[in-house]
């Protein structure tokens, strides 16, 4: 899972790019507001779902440009694209090979995952943060999820339009759609505590003190199973009407990580801890992909190296390099990454122009 060409047109401060790469590091560093993270971004759209700035489509395209961006990257033989057009702005459209996929197919091909200065916020924000995070990190392993988790919130939509009718709706109707919701709903639901459970399993052997090994806890929530979630819904349809939307279900579960060694909830740790924790969800994920699908995912590490002290730095560049696997890196100072291995691509980016160094 590498990519060897990424091409951009019309996308945030790139008009057309075409940036040849290979397995190994990526090493983007020059000033703020360069295109760095923009050029992450742009991977990170080769994945499900809005990318790692969750930023609205309409915010991606070139300002000076009519309004459609295209990202398109060579994986050996295999190309994907992605991007907008004229006659659907408001939904992104993607090819494999030439031929229209739906956009949650990319997951069969890629398994990316990032770590961003935003996402220091994830334990202190609300829980739709820390469901996306996991949901990504499920979808990295099980591709499927993604379309389970879009049929969940479609049935879902579909049935909040239906219990705001005037009239209250034909039972039959409900019925059938309860019968999906639940169905799709304990499909992601499973996928997650499957999921955590060979992460928590992960983590603890990969722990090496580098990171503060975390511990991942879903939220105690005993709507799982079809039947219970079926059921639940059928219960609640009074209250669900009142109240304008589905009260009960997986779009509403939370997780709690947890210090592995002080037992103490990530939002009580230092953000240096946090961070720490992050890594090491990451860094075990990898593994754990790497050992369920046969080869690394792509990591974006968006100024990862800035906040960490010169060992841990040298040690994490020296521990992925060690890995494989292809590992996009930025930086606003080349000198960050002198310990990065031989055989790096190194470029410098500035206002929407990219140099090999
Ligand atoms: N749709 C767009 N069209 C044109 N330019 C855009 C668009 N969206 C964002 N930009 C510009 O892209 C520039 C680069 O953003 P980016 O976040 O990639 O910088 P960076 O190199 O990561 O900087 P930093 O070191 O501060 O994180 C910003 O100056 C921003 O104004
Ligand atoms: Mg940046």
């Amino acid at each position: 899972m590498t990519i060897s060409r990424l091409t951009l047109q019309n996308f945030r401060n790139y008009p057309q790019l075409r940036l040849e790469v290979a397995p190994g590091f990526i090493v983007l560093s020059g000033e703020n507001g360069a295109g760095k993270t923009n050029i992450l971004e742009a991977v990170s759209l080769l994945s499900p779902g809005r990318g790692l700035r969750r930023a609205a489509l309409k915010d991606i395209s070139y300002e000076n440009s009519d309004g459609d961006f295209a990202v398109a990257a060579e994986l050996g033989d295999v190309q994907l694209g992605t991007g907008t057009s004229a006659e659907y702005p408001e939904r992104r459209k993607t090819r494999v090979n030439g031929a229209a996929v739906p956009t949650n197919d990319l997951a069969q091909w890629l398994s990316i995952l990032w770590l961003t200065p935003a996402m220091d916020r994830l334990f202190m924000e609300g829980a739709s943060g820390r469901r996306n995070f996991l949901d990504r990190l499920v979808t990295a392993l099980e591709p499927n999820h993604a379309r389970n988790c879009a049929r969940y919130d479609a049935a879902r939509r579909e049935r909040n339009r239906l219990l705001a009718d005037e009239y209250m709706p034909d039972t039959e109707w409900l019925d059938a759609l309860d019968g999906q919701l639940a169905s799709f709903g304990a499909a992601v639901a499973e996928a997650r505590v499957r999921i955590t459970e060979a992460l928590n399993i992960r983590l603890k052997i990969t722990d090496d003190g580098l990171f503060a090994a975390a511990k991942l806890k879903l939220d105690d929530n005993d709507l799982r199973s079809e039947n219970a979630l079926q059921q639940a819904l059928r219960v609640n349809r009074q209250a669900d009407r009142a109240a304008g939307r589905t009260l009960k279900g997986p779009h509403r579960a939370d997780m709690t990580v947890f210090h592995g060694t002080k037992g103490q909830a990530a939002e009580k740790c230092s953000t240096g801890e946090q961070k720490a924790l992050l890594f090491s969800i990451i860094l075990a994920h990898a593994d754990l992909i790497a050992e369920k699908r046969g080869s690394r995912p792509i990591l974006l590490l968006d100024e990862v190296a800035a906040h960490l002290d010169p060992r841990r730095r040298a040690a994490l560049f020296s521990k992925l390099a060690e890995k494989g696997g292809q590992v996009w890196l930025t930086g606003t100072e080349p000198e960050l990454f002198k310990d990065v291995p031989d055989g790096a691509l190194h470029f410098q980016v500035a206002e929407g122009t990219i140099t090999k160094c």
